[in-house]
């Protein structure tokens, strides 16, 4: 069947089968942005936003996103960019693979005016699973980024 979402701010059509997730839809379609992590719902790493929340890509399926707006980091590009330079300072950019999971939750944090306490950005990524880091450097580098957006 096909599908009719917004992403990014553009109408897009893609053809879904009836046991595809959007994860793997929006890989299909060479949005590699979206990594695939556990594939259970258990890792955060295919986090994107679904009309404006974090949703687990993997745990979507694509006949669901129809008529839905998703947002992918590349729909926040100038945002990521000051994130990731946070990232950068903060030493918080290892293997790098759950940056992006970790970026789009940032981006929504600040959105929201979450206050940038620790314990709050801790409450947030919360589920995002970090497999290099004790998260201390992508709590700070977030902190320092929310902070400086206020
Ligand atoms: S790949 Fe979706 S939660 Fe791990
Ligand atoms: S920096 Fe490697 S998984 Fe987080």
């Amino acid at each position: 069947m096909k599908i009719n979402i917004m992403l990014n701010g553009r109408p897009r059509t893609f053809e879904v089968g009836p046991d595809d997730y959007l994860l793997d839809t929006l890989r299909n379609h060479h949005l590699y942005s979206v990594r695939k992590g556990c594939d259970s719902s258990n890792c955060g790493i295919c986090t994107i936003l679904m009309d404006g929340k974090p949703v687990l890509s993997c745990s979507i399926l694509s006949v669901r996103a129809d008529g839905h707006a998703f947002t992918t980091v590349e729909g926040i590009a100038e945002e990521a960019d000051q994130i990731s330079d946070y990232f950068g300072d903060e030493g918080a950019d290892q293997c790098g693979f759950c940056n992006i999971g970790m970026a789009l939750l940032a981006y929504t944090m600040k959105r929201d005016n979450v206050e940038p306490t620790e314990e709050a950005i801790r409450h947030h990524l919360a589920g995002n699973l970090c497999r290099c880091s004790g998260y201390q450097a992508q709590v700070k580098a977030i902190k320092r980024y929310m902070e400086a957006k206020r």
